[in-house]
């Protein structure tokens, strides 16, 4: 077998509705050509916009639909940081962390474990350091580490974001990838306004799609739509459109169970072979959804460096570090390579971590 990549976080190609999708726009563009065709608002494709509002029961003015949704949180952390504080949970998706480095955000890390963000070390953090622009945390099924944040910590983090007047960026690509349990509440359900929430249809539709969006507070949809004009003028419209038909056909919900399906059989495939081969050699996430979970080796074990000795073996990841996370661990994504290439990759890897590791877990 060939190179088995556990670095990439994207869809395996079959659980993609190429053939829907290609239907879907060519409808879209029938049906509403001379608009999606044309330049259109910044804040993105009205039907699609009106779709979301309904979905998260708000107003579809503040709802601006950009080409992905790491674009709207570009636009929006643009617009907040100003050389300011900036909170994150560490280890965190790493995209955001660069996008914050260039920006010249000082960026405070507060821990999380197996509930997610430790919400203590963020009141602490409140009281002594200051003000901050905002929080940015993925709390369902987190990039890199598959946690997710208790419901007990949702409302007292809702709480204390709201009593220290600190913006919460939710970041919410995975929510309705769940393979199992039921879902608490979102952080924007429980804060409404005090709360941005940012998902996208990635993980639901195609990546490739490039469709994402932002719920902002009324008093951020002009600076952020601003921000967009002045980018791209009009996002994607075509695509929105496409994303829009496959809505509106009713496509959503069974491809959601087609690509849960897909992706549950690859989680369980990677945990049943950490299970086989790693037992008291490494610790790792067990996530109800998502696509990755997080491997933490014997302290003595540097990631980097077992990386190195992985890929002459054919096995790729990306080592903790990356994320802000210690040296000694990892993320594997579970949701790009299928079930036999899983139980293989895992034992490769697991062939390289010494047993003796297992003595500091
Ligand atoms: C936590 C998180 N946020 C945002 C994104 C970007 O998503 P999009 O494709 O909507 O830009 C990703 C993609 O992997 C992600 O993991």
């Amino acid at each position: 077998m060939g190179q088995i990549s556990f670095a990439r976080g994207i869809p395996a190609p079959e659980l993609l509705p190429v053939e829907e999708l290609a239907d879907c726009a060519k409808a879209a563009l029938e049906r509403d050509g001379r608009t999606i065709l044309n330049y259109g608002p910044a804040g993105g494709y009205e039907p699609l916009r009106a779709w979301i509002g309904e979905r998260h029961g708000v107003d579809p003015a503040r709802v601006v639909v950009t080409n992905g949704s790491l674009q709207g949180l570009a636009f929006l952390a643009g617009r907040l940081v100003q050389g300011g504080r900036v909170v994150v949970e560490l280890p965190t998706y790493d995209r955001p962390l660069k996008l914050l480095a260039e920006l010249g955000a000082e960026v405070v890390g507060i821990p999380v474990d197996d509930e997610g963000l430790d919400v203590d070390a963020l009141e602490a953090e409140l009281r002594n350091g200051g003000q901050a622009s905002f929080l940015y945390t993925i709390p369902t099924f987190q990039n890199p580490s598959g946690r997710t944040l208790s419901t007990e910590r949702r409302r007292r983090l809702v709480e204390l974001a709201r009593e220290h007047e600190l913006l919460i960026i939710e970041d919410d690509p995975y929510g309705l990838i769940r393979y199992e349990g039921t879902a608490g509440p979102t952080l924007f359900e429980l804060g409404g306004a005090d709360v941005v929430y940012s998902s996208s249809f990635s993980k639901t539709i195609a990546p490739g799609a490039r469709v994402g969006y932002l719920v902002l507070p009324e008093r951020l949809v002009g600076p952020v739509t601003g921000a967009a004009t002045a980018t791209y003028i009009t996002p994607s419209l075509v695509s929105e459109a496409t994303v829009y038909e496959f809505l509106r056909r009713g496509l959503f919900e069974p491809n959601l169970a087609r690509v849960r399906a897909g992706l549950r059989e690859r989680r369980d495939a990677m945990l049943a072979a950490l299970e086989r081969d790693l037992v008291g050699a490494a610790r790792w996430s067990r996530p109800d959804g998502g696509y990755f979970l997080w491997l933490e080796l014997g302290d003595e074990l540097d990631a980097v460096e077992l990386l190195r000795r992985a890929e002459q073996e054919g096995v790729t990841y990306v080592p903790g570090v990356d994320f802000g996370g210690p040296a000694s661990s990892l993320r594997l994504a579970f949701s790009f390579v299928d079930a036999a290439a899983i139980s293989d990759g895992i034992a490769r890897i697991a062939a390289l971590v010494p047993a003796s590791a297992s003595a500091s877990i």
